[in-house]
C-alpha cells in the first residue's frame, strides 16, 4: 500500500478482501445518496469510495462520472472490477481524504458507510472538513452518515465473536472512543466514534451550515432515540 506521509491510516488491507460480504446487508443508504446526486448540478465526489458500492448506483442513476477517492489500493482494485462489470465510469483516485484537492469545485461531496469514523483524531476530521469546504461550489453540499454511539450495545458486544456477516470480534476501547473490528481471516478496521456536538463543531469551524440532520436514510427526523446521524450541510 502506498504510504501517505505523515498520515496514519486505520484501514487494514486484510479487510478489503471481505468488504463486500461485510457490507452485503447495507443497502438502505444507496437511494438517499442517489437522490442527493440527482439534485446536484456539477461534479460528484465520494470520499472513501471503497469498492464502489454507492458510487456505481450513483453513476448509473445520474449518467455522470463520480470521482471516487480512497487510500486503499485493494479497495480501488475492486471498484475497477465492478465498474467494468457494470459498464459505468468512475474517476478513481488513490488519495487520502485528509488531502482532498480537486481541479474543479464539486456540487456534492458525500461519504457513506460511516467512513469518516476511520479518521483517528478531531484534527484529522477538521482538516478533512476544511478540505471539503474548499473543494465545493458556493451552493455545494456535503453529506455523510455515522453511528450514534450506544453504550448499551457496546457493553453487550465488547469482546464477543460473531460469525455474521463475516467472522469477527468487536472490541470497544472506550477511553479512546474507538471500536476495533478484527476479522478471523486477518485485518482490523478501527472506527473512532463522535458525538453530535463534535459533528456540529466541525461544520462550524469549516464554514458550513447544517441543512438537515436526519435519524435515518428515509429522512426521518433525528430524535434522542436515533442511532444514526445522517447529515447534509451547505457552505455558509
Ligand atoms: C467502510 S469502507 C466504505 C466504502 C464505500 N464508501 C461504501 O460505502 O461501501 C471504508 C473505506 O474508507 C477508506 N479509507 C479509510 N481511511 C481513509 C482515508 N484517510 N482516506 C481515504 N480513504 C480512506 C478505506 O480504504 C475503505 O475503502
Amino acid at each position: 500500500m502506498r504510504h501517505h506521509p505523515g498520515l496514519s491510516t486505520s484501514w487494514h488491507e486484510g479487510f478489503a478482501a471481505r468488504y463486500d460480504e461485510w457490507a452485503a446487508g447495507m443497502t438502505e443508504d444507496v437511494p438517499f445518496y442517489v437522490a442527493l446526486a440527482r439534485e446536484a448540478d456539477g461534479p460528484l465526489v465520494e470520499l472513501a469510495v471503497g469498492s464502489g458500492r454507492v458510487a456505481i448506483p450513483v453513476a448509473l442513476a445520474t449518467g455522470r462520472t463520480v470521482i471516487g477517492i480512497d487510500s486503499s489500493p485493494a479497495m480501488l482494485e475492486q471498484a475497477r472490477e465492478r465498474t467494468a462489470e457494470a459498464e459505468v465510469e468512475l474517476d478513481l483516485r488513490e488519495a487520502d481524504m485528509r488531502e482532498l484537492a480537486l481541479d474543479e469545485p464539486a456540487a456534492l461531496i458525500y461519504c457513506p458507510a460511516r467512513a469518516l469514523l476511520h479518521l483517528p483524531t478531531w484534527s484529522d476530521r477538521r482538516r478533512t472538513f476544511e478540505r471539503v469546504a474548499r473543494s465545493l461550489r458556493p451552493s455545494g453540499r456535503f453529506a455523510w452518515n455515522a453511528f450514534a454511539f450506544d453504550h448499551a450495545i457496546a457493553a453487550r458486544l465488547d469482546g464477543l465473536h460473531d460469525d455474521e456477516p463475516v467472522p469477527h470480534t468487536l472490541r470497544y476501547a472506550v477511553g479512546d472512543n474507538r471500536v476495533d473490528i478484527t476479522l478471523d481471516s486477518g485485518g482490523t478496521s478501527s472506527l473512532w466514534w463522535a458525538t453530535k456536538n463534535e459533528w456540529l463543531g466541525l461544520l462550524d469551524v469549516a464554514g458550513f451550515e447544517l441543512e438537515a440532520l436526519y435519524g435515518g436514510f428515509d429522512r426521518e427526523p433525528f430524535t434522542e432515540d436515533s442511532r444514526e446521524y445522517v447529515f447534509v450541510a451547505r457552505l455558509r
